[in-house]
């Protein structure tokens, strides 16, 4: 590819989407970012305030299940590249609706694809497809052992199951027709701006509210955690320099058992809010268990620290503190996002605890 680019970045104004958007639009001024995202209640252009005027920047409200407007785009732009994040992303959603996690996630990468294989089929050696993935599609793991790139599919909820065939999909165009796809499968992203649905910031907003805080079953589960902007890194580098057809696996080597998560991040917060050490943990509460729930997710990433030099730049406890800094310097963004059908979802959720 040459040195400016025209790339569309799908589910930019989502938690990860934004700070890849940030970062391309930040570090790239030569390249035209075009950012598409339907603004599902997971999307939010106030994620991207501090870019959005800037010169090589641009907003296009779309849904990428639609035929048409996903085809007119690309006939219309002449794109050299997507980035695709755009996804339903919350494994208790897809457990409660998941015709909708197919329909995005599987129908939505599919008319992607065509239309790359359509308006790319004269030049796909210059055009890259690069699809962000998550470690769910492997499956859970006991109490020992690491997904690497090779480790077979094994996914366990209708999330991940329609983030596996949306790989394959990626795959197989690249096999089939000789499009140019990289793919990474992330682990556990935290960080600013993250919808508090996710585990850490729904602790965050109650911890904050003196509010109850929803630990599934017995908070046995273990998830491998990454500083977000250390994803947005990674797709950077993993962008710019796999080779076509590749699979990266990006993780933290950062692994906690969620219980253990939430006791640091209510001593966190006591801090912050300057309340006396123990008076956060009182709030946790056992809730039902997520049905299906995997045991441990650990993401082995030496092929990307060995091949193309990344490594996580926080440790946890100091990302862990910046994000609780960031939500508590946010009250507004945080506000905003669970007014409304949030108090529906939530309540529905945990069942009115
Ligand atoms: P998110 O839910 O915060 O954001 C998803 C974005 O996609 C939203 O802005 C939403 O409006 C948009 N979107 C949804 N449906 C759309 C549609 N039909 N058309 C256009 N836009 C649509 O998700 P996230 O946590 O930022 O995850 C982004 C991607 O990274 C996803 O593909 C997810 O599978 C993957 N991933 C997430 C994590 C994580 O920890 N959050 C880890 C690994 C991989
Ligand atoms: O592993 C990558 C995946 O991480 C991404 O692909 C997903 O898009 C992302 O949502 C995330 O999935 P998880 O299910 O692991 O994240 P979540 O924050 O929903 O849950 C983290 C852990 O905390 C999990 O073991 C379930 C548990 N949990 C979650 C919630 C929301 C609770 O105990 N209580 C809760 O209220």
């Amino acid at each position: 590819m040459g040195l400016s680019k025209k790339i569309l970045v799908t589910g930019g104004a989502g938690f990860i989407g934004s700070h890849v958007v940030r970062r391309f639009v930040n570090n790239y001024p030569q390249y035209e970012i075009v950012n598409l995202d339907k603004l599902t209640y997971a999307g939010n252009l106030a994620n991207l305030t501090d870019i959005e005027e800037k010169p090589n920047y641009r907003f296009v409200k779309a849904d990428i299940t639609n035929v048409i407007e996903i085809s007119d785009l690309f006939k219309n732009e002449d794109f050299d590249a997507v980035i695709h994040l755009a996804a339903e992303s919350h494994v208790d959603r897809s457990i409660s609706d998941p015709t909708a996690f197919v329909m995005t996630n599987v129908i939505g990468t599919v008319n992607l694809l065509n239309a790359a294989r359509e308006f790319w089929k004269d030049d796909y050696a210059t055009k890259r497809f690069y699809h962000v993935s998550t470690d769910e599609v492997y499956g859970a793991l006991g109490d020992t052992g690491m997904f690497i790139e090779t480790t077979s599919y094994d996914p366990h909820s209708p999330y991940s199951a329609s983030k596996a065939s949306s790989d394959h999909f990626v795959r197989a165009y690249h096999d089939t027709y000789g499009i140019d796809i990289v793919i990474s499968n992330c682990s556990n992203n935290y960080g600013s701006h993250h919808f508090p649905e996710k585990l850490i910031p729904l602790a965050i907003n109650n911890i904050k509210n003196n509010q109850p805080v929803p630990v599934y079953g017995k908070g046995e589960n273990v998830r491998d955690w990454l500083w977000v902007e250390d994803h947005a890194r990674a797709i950077d580098v993993i962008f710019h320099e796999a080779k076509a057809g590749e699979t990266y696996n990006i993780g933290g080597h950062n692994e906690w058992k969620n219980i253990d998560l939430i006791h640091l991040l209510c001593n966190i917060m006591d801090k912050k809010l300057g309340r006396e050490v123990g008076t956060s943990a009182k709030l946790i509460t056992f809730v039902t268990d997520r049905a299906g729930h995997d045991l441990r997710y650990a993401i082995d990433s030496s092929k990307l620290q060995n091949k193309l030099n990344w490594v996580p730049s926080l440790q946890f406890e100091e990302g862990l503190t910046k994000t609780v800094e960031w939500y508590l310097e946010n009250e507004e963004w945080l506000n905003n996002v669970t007014s409304g059908n949030y108090q529906t979802y939530y309540n529905t959720q945990y069942n009115n605890i």
